[in-house]
């Protein structure tokens, strides 16, 4: 027993003169280091804080660092952060790991502030046995090969680039569990996409990623063959812009462009990928109609755009156009992304001050659409924050017939909102290529968390719907949910934005008599338009455009 306390008291005699020794080289350290600082800071002209602080000026450069990730954890309210409060991601992360989701005592959300949604409950809510699921609904009727799903809820374009592999496998096979769509972003199709057998819809971006012709930087009519030759691939979905970036391409920086991505992509690995900030194709409406109707008739599938919208002026000059071609030349989807919606990488101008939120723009579609007689043709695509069953709600009301979601899926992927995605530094493996971090994402069990975040979504929102006295969510309507004034009460979303009346085809063909479009920039549309659109001509309209754009070079 001496013996052992004996060689106890040894350790402990050397861990003492151990650590008095690294105390006084510490100490010795500091004595050197503080002189050092404070000369550099003094004799430095870049930073005034440093300047007229030497040495302890530092210390906001390291508490401003850390105050990013610390705030969220100590100092933020539950309703106060952006772009996501925790009482929405925490609504997220109990959905997904499928336990209860119930709160006691009471809301800790300030009813009468503006903008606060409120659904109008019916006195006689619909029953659980009269309740049904979602019905149906078709994505390019007159297509070859139509999109049927029930699917309301889905996931939104993120590419395999913006995501690590991980990632993509779990949303992939966790949308497969779930039954809804998982749209590829603008990066192309990896085989990561594919690996479950999910349904997809390949989004088409301004650098045609997956589908590029190398030597004229446009689509390739072969490679977009391949594509749709894949039974997964159910729709396509022209990018014209995203929230989060209206008027700037995809920003992929070098740093997460690995040789395999870079493979993909046909692009260089390790420079930032940027994407042009349009398609250089697509000047105008008849542009666009026109490539519609080439995918649609090289891939036999359904085909719509992803846009934000800035003004109701475009959409009366593109569904004028529409009309006068007739109702099959329509896209058969319009995704509409809210400007606050999300990004990998963005310009802080375009992301906070560029485009209308959801609240404007998603009315403003739908009651168009209506007033040309589209809105049983075009199939609308909310995004834009649509995380939690209250958001989703709201824009079914307010006319959307499918949401979709990237934020949401990450929260239901661990993200923490630690705002790194440009970074190649995702703390959740996430967002990053380092094979590190991306070990603590392990695909098989985040898939089945995707799958919860679905179910109890819909579920949900299905909860809504039945409180509001509907059978089931698409039944929402306007009325069925009121919105906050400045005076603190409440409107219907019906008085604020009334459905739309349609008008007499006479009346819209006279679009061209407005104002704006007197302009000499207008674009002429009846010159431009096609009545019958064949493959053939529009590739030789394309080759044509493309002669014409070398010859300006
Ligand atoms: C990491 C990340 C990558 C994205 N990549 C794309 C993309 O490739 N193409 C696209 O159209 N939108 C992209 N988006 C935008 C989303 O698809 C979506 O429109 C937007 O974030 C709004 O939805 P949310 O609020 O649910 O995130 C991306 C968003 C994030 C967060």
């Amino acid at each position: 027993m001496e013996e052992v306390f004996q060689i106890f008291k040894n350790w402990l005699n050397i861990g003492l003169e151990l650590s008095q020794g690294l105390f006084s080289v510490l100490f010795l350290l500091v004595l050197v280091v503080i002189p050092i600082a404070y000369l550099c800071d003094i004799s430095q002209s870049r930073h005034a804080v440093r300047r007229n602080y030497p040495v302890i000026g530092r210390f906001r450069y390291f508490f401003e660092h850390i105050g990013e990730f610390f705030r969220q954890y100590f100092f933020s309210m539950d309703r106060e952060e952006l772009p996501f409060n925790r009482a929405q991601r925490s609504w997220v992360y109990r959905a997904a790991k499928d336990i209860s989701n119930t709160i006691a005592f009471g809301s800790s959300r300030d009813l009468n502030k503006v903008g606060t949604v409120l659904f109008v409950n019916c006195p006689y809510p619909t029953l659980g046995e009269d309740a049904t699921p979602v019905s149906e609904q078709i994505i390019g009727a007159g297509c070859k090969y139509p999109y049927i799903t029930k699917s309301i809820f889905n996931i939104s374009g993120m590419s395999y680039g913006a995501l690590s592999k991980p990632a993509i496998l779990a949303l992939s096979e966790g949308s497969k569990i779930a039954g809804c769509w998982l749209n590829t972003g603008e990066g192309g199709l990896s085989k990561y996409h594919l690996q479950s057998g999910c349904d997809l819809v390949f989004q088409l971006g301004t650098a045609k990623y997956g589908v590029r012709d190398p030597f004229n930087d446009s689509i390739s009519e072969s490679k977009l063959m391949d594509v749709a030759a894949n039974s997964q691939v159910r729709m396509f979905e022209i990018k014209l812009s995203q929230g989060g970036k209206p008027g700037k391409g995809g920003i992929l920086p070098g740093a997460k462009v690995t040789a395999e991505i870079a493979k993909i992509r046909c692009i260089p690995k390790g420079k930032d990928s940027i994407s042009p900030n349009r398609h250089p194709e697509i000047k105008n409406d008849a542009d666009l109609l026109d490539m519609i109707a080439y995918i649609r008739e090289v891939t036999g599938k359904p085909v719509g755009f992803k846009t934000v919208i800035g003004s109701e002026q475009w959409l009366d000059h593109l569904f004028g156009l529409i009309c006068q071609r007739g109702k099959a030349s329509a896209p058969d989807f319009i995704s509409v992304d809210g400007a606050d919606g999300g990004t990998g990488a963005a310009p802080m101008p375009l992301l906070d001050d560029m485009g209308l939120p959801l609240s404007e723009s998603l009315p403003m579609l739908s009651n168009k659409l209506r007033e040309y007689e589209l809105n049983e043709r075009v199939k609308v695509i909310a995004s834009g924050k649509l995380i939690t069953p209250a958001d989703a709600a709201w824009a079914l009301c307010l006319g959307a017939n499918f949401i979709a979601s990237a934020r949401g899926f990450m929260f239901a992927l661990g993200c923490i909102q630690a705002l790194q995605c440009n970074k190649d530094t995702c703390p959740t493996g996430i967002t990053t290529h380092n094979k590190k971090l991306q070990r603590g994402l392990n695909p098989k069990l985040k898939s089945i968390r995707v799958a919860n975040y679905v179910k109890n979504i819909v579920h949900e929102i299905g909860m809504i719907a039945h409180s509001c006295g509907v059978k089931h969510p698409l039944e929402l309507e306007r009325h069925h949910a009121r919105i906050v004034q400045a005076n603190g009460l409440s409107i219907p979303l019906d008085t604020l934005y009334p459905n739309s009346k349609t008008k007499k085809f006479k009346e819209r063909r006279n679009w061209e008599t407005r104002p704006w479009s007197k302009k000499k920039s207008a674009p002429n549309i009846l010159e431009d338009t096609i009545v019958n659109v064949s493959l053939k001509d529009l590739s030789e309209k394309r080759a044509l455009a493309r002669k014409d754009g070398n010859a300006n070079n």
